[in-house]
Parts: structure tokens; sequence; C-alpha cells
């Protein structure tokens, strides 16, 4: 199989280990622009009143499992840009793609607090799926540009033996914020500190997250077998 990472990919190794996120290009071909036109129709719609929505945190609203697996322009987009191949080449890892979420976020509140997906809690007991999944994330600009993700860098390698000091660190260590943009994705460990951003504007602002992880996860997820099905055959 043919991928074209170049001489980029060391260095995507290196920044993906080290910093535990990397953006990654969107090819500019007829698979995104068939995603686009599906996003900009959802994106027109009244969420809080379409049977095909429903809401899982406050504020958000996802297409419904049984929409979001027969759509086609999802897959075509994802599989058009060899993402999950060049995943694998970046972390030396066999993954699949165990779920996906395309979800619109409205409010001036953040529906997601700055957290990790894996981490050891209070009783110092290890919360999350292990090992952490490799997250995806397409933040499509259809209005307007805004802050969409604050991340820690390098996060997902500071971890302390004590509860309160993990916390600490996202007091102290420096953020980097990540924009809602069409010509490229952002890939992190799910074990880094994250957090959704507050919408400004009323209107919203959609996110396609798509969750990787090694085959034995797969049954972790409710449909994951039907979506690795679908999702992981190889062109
Ligand atoms: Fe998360």
């Amino acid at each position: 199989m043919k991928i074209l990472l170049n001489s980029n990919l060391n260095k995507l190794q290196k920044d993906f280990y080290f910093n535990g996120f990397i953006s990654l290009n969107i090819k500019d071909n007829s698979e995104k622009n068939e995603f686009l036109k599906d996003l900009k129709l959802w994106d027109k719609l009244d969420l809080t009143i379409n049977n095909k929505w429903k809401s899982l945190y406050k504020n958000t609203y996802d297409l419904i499992d049984v929409e979001k697996i027969k759509n086609k322009n999802i897959i075509n987009f994802m599989k058009s840009n060899l993402f999950l191949e060049k995943i694998e080449l970046i972390t030396g890892r066999k993954l699949v793609l165990g779920d996906f979420t395309i979800r619109k976020t409205y409010g001036s509140e953040n529906y997601l607090k700055m957290h990790r997906d894996t981490y050891i809690d209070k009783k110092n007991k290890l919360v999350g799926r292990t090992p952490p999944l490799i997250k995806l994330i397409f933040y499509p600009e259809l209005k307007n540009i805004s802050t969409q993700l604050t991340i820690i860098p390098k996060s997902h390698k500071l971890i302390f033996n004590n509860y309160f000091i993990n916390k600490f660190i996202t007091i102290f260590q420096k953020k980097y914020n990540i924009k809602n943009n069409n010509n490229n994705v952002i890939i992190f460990q799910s074990d880094i500190y994250h957090e959704a951003a507050k919408q400004g504007n009323i209107d919203g602002n959609f996110r396609c997250i798509f969750n990787f992880c090694s085959p034995s996860q797969l049954t972790s997820f409710k449909n994951g077998k039907k979506i690795a099905l679908k999702f992981n055959s190889k062109k």
C-alpha cells in the first residue's frame, strides 16, 4: 500500500510521542466536498426537534447510531485520506476504528471540562480504556472560526502518583488552542489533558470525533464490531 508521508514520518512520530498530538492535512477531493455538503445541510436543521439527533451532554446533539453508520460520505472521507493507515504508521500500532460521533455543540458553557479519558483516580485506580484511545477530530469550518479544543501538550507524559498534583498540571502547564479548519484534522492520545471549548456564538459548531483502538478493545464499544466491519476494510 502506498502511503505518502514522505520524510515527514519521523517528525510526526516524534511530535506524537513527545507532544501527544499532531495534525494531518485533509486531501482536497470530492470525498471531502461530499462530507462538507452533509455537514452544511445538518447545520441548517433544528437539531433540538430532529429525531435523527439526540443529546448526550448539555448543549450537544449527536447523529444517532443508525444514521451515522449508514452515511457513506463519512466513511469515504476517512478512507480517501488514509487516516487509519497513517495513524498506524505514526504509532506503530495495529488499530481499528471503534466508534465515531458527529456532534453539534452550542452554548456558552463547555460540555466537557479539562480531563483525561484514561487516568489514575483519587483511590489510585486506573480509569478509562487501556491502552488509551487515539482520537482523530475534524472541526469543520462552516460559518466562522473559533477555538474548539484546548489541550495541554506533553501532559500524557506528565503523570504523578498523586491525584491533586495531577490536577495542578491543568493550572500551570501551557495550553494550546485548536480552531475549526477544513484543511486538517487533529490526532491526539486520549490520556492527554483536553477540554471542549465554549461556543461563543449561538449557532454552534460541529465536531466529528473518531476513536481508534486496539482490535481487542472493539468489544468495549456498543457498535464496535459493526463499525469495524464497515470502516476497517482496507482499500
Ligand atoms: Fe475526552
